[in-house]
């Protein structure tokens, strides 16, 4: 089978990994790529948000596949203009067309349909520039801290949350005023949650599911997890605090209504759910529904996962998924992301990196990096994910630490405490 993946960080780095190890793969092309995903395919300067290009590249390379990466493509449509073209509409798409991408695409859409499936989730009450006043009342009848939602796709900066009265009803102004461009003409006002944070991770083909190893993310730039908000600094799979009771929650309440919800709305939907989850006391509430893997926690689901990868594809394809089960590892995944000197402010693109053939006994996942005539050099804030498999999480961190060592470039950067957090919820 040839396959098209579309992406180019170190998510997309981990699903080539991944599908290069199935027999049933011929030929992956990933577009655009990155220095790393060369390594498990031939990389394609295409533009994602050019259908017409896309299509013909499908024709003409003879794609029997196409699996995509990132949110931005599919809420933009790119699964809606493969099935819409004749030449192309036989080709399935792993990723939902946009009226299923809207679970990520507008945060009002994603509460209205948890709502109406008696998925748990923060009460929530959604506001645009014709009645700002009525959501400065109903702010001034929450308690503080005050979560702030732009309803659309803003790179990741949508959610503010704020512990002030007046600077949340300036910041509800400032975001129906455009702070956020069209993306917060709507806002979500909801109730803040408090808890400890994980990601859950469903394939489904629309009827049934396969759930995925779930992840822990380390959002802050900072360690003890302050500063600034990230992609993610790293990641940790299995999760300590969502043991096998939490889960069958997460299953029952979660994951199992929102594919059936989707069934009963009449949402086709072939691909990926992240679900991101607050554990509140033992108790699941959904934070979030994205379309997609996350990043960096897909640099620590692909190593878990022993099923190939491009079988459950096929079956999602072909609606078969049920027939199917998951083989996980019971090793602890852990990944370390180094990042660019700066990030996530303004940092310096095209320095050159050395040391990657020193790694020893962990995974390099690239994310922004360039393979160029003299090298690779840096081409992202976060530059490339040290994942290692071990017999616990401590072993495992040991590991990706170890080999972080060896990979040299001017400026880098990474979190010296991922997991440490988790270390009271192991017995
Ligand atoms: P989101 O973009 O929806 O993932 O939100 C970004 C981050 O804000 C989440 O990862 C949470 O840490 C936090 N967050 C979002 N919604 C809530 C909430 N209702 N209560 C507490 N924290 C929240
Ligand atoms: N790591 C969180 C995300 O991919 O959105």
């Amino acid at each position: 089978m040839n396959i098209l993946l579309i992406g180019s960080g170190g998510r997309e780095n981990a699903l080539a990994w991944k599908m290069s190890q199935s027999a049933k793969l011929s030929k992956l092309y990933i577009a655009p790529g990155n220095a790393g995903t060369g390594n498990y395919g031939t990389n394609v300067n295409l533009d994602p948000n050019n259908h017409a290009e896309v299509k013909r590249f499908i024709t003409d390379n003879h794609i029997d596949m196409v699996v995509v990466g990132p949110e931005e493509p599919l809420v933009k449509g790119l699964h809606d203009a493969i099935l819409a073209d004749p030449l192309t509409a036989s080709v399935p798409v792993i990723g939902p067309q946009a009226q299923g991408a809207a679970l990520e695409g507008s945060k009002e859409f994603a509460k209205a349909f948890m709502m109406r499936h008696n998925i748990p989730t923060a009460q929530y009450k959604s506001f645009t520039s014709a009645n700002i006043a009525e959501g400065e009342a109903f702010l001034a009848t929450l308690k503080a801290p005050y979560v702030l939602k732009a309803d659309g796709l803003a790179a990741g900066k949508g959610v503010l949350i704020l512990n002030d009265l007046d600077e949340a009803k300036r910041e509800l102004r400032e975001m129906l005023g455009g702070k956020f461009g069209s993306a917060s003409n709507t806002v979500v006002i909801e109730e803040y949650l408090s808890g400890i944070e994980l990601s859950v991770f469903v394939l489904t083909d629309g009827k049934s599911y396969v759930i995925l190893p779930e992840a822990k993310d380390y959002k802050r730039v900072g360690e003890g997890d302050t500063g600034l908000n990230t992609g993610g600094m790293g990641a940790v799979s299995p999760v300590p605090f969502a043991g096998d009771e939490f889960m069958r929650k997460v299953e029952e309440r979660i994951v199992r209504p929102t594919v059936d919800g989707l069934r009963k709305d009449n949402i086709p939907y072939k691909g990926f759910i992240f679900v991101g989850l607050m554990n509140c006391d033992g108790e699941p509430m959904v934070i979030e529904y994205n379309v997609r893997m996350g990043d960096p926690e897909t640099e620590v689901v692909m190593p878990r996962i022993e099923s190939d990868l491009v079988e459950l594809f096929e079956a999602v394809a072909q609606e078969r998924l049920g027939e199917k089960r998951i083989a996980v590892s019971s090793k602890t995944c852990c990944t370390v992301m180094m990042v660019a000197g700066g990030y996530p402010g303004s940092y310096k693109k095209g320095t050159p990196m050395t040391g990657f053939d020193e790694v020893e006994g962990s995974i390099l996942f690239h994310a922004g990096t360039k393979q160029t005539d003299s090298g690779v050099v840096t081409n992202g804030g976060r530059v490339i994910a040290v994942s290692s498999l071990g017999a616990s999480k401590d072993e495992a961190l040991a590991l990706s630490y170890r080999n972080v060592e060896h990979i040299k470039y001017e400026g880098r950067y990474f979190r010296r405490d991922i997991g440490k957090d988790l270390d009271k919820y192991y017995k």
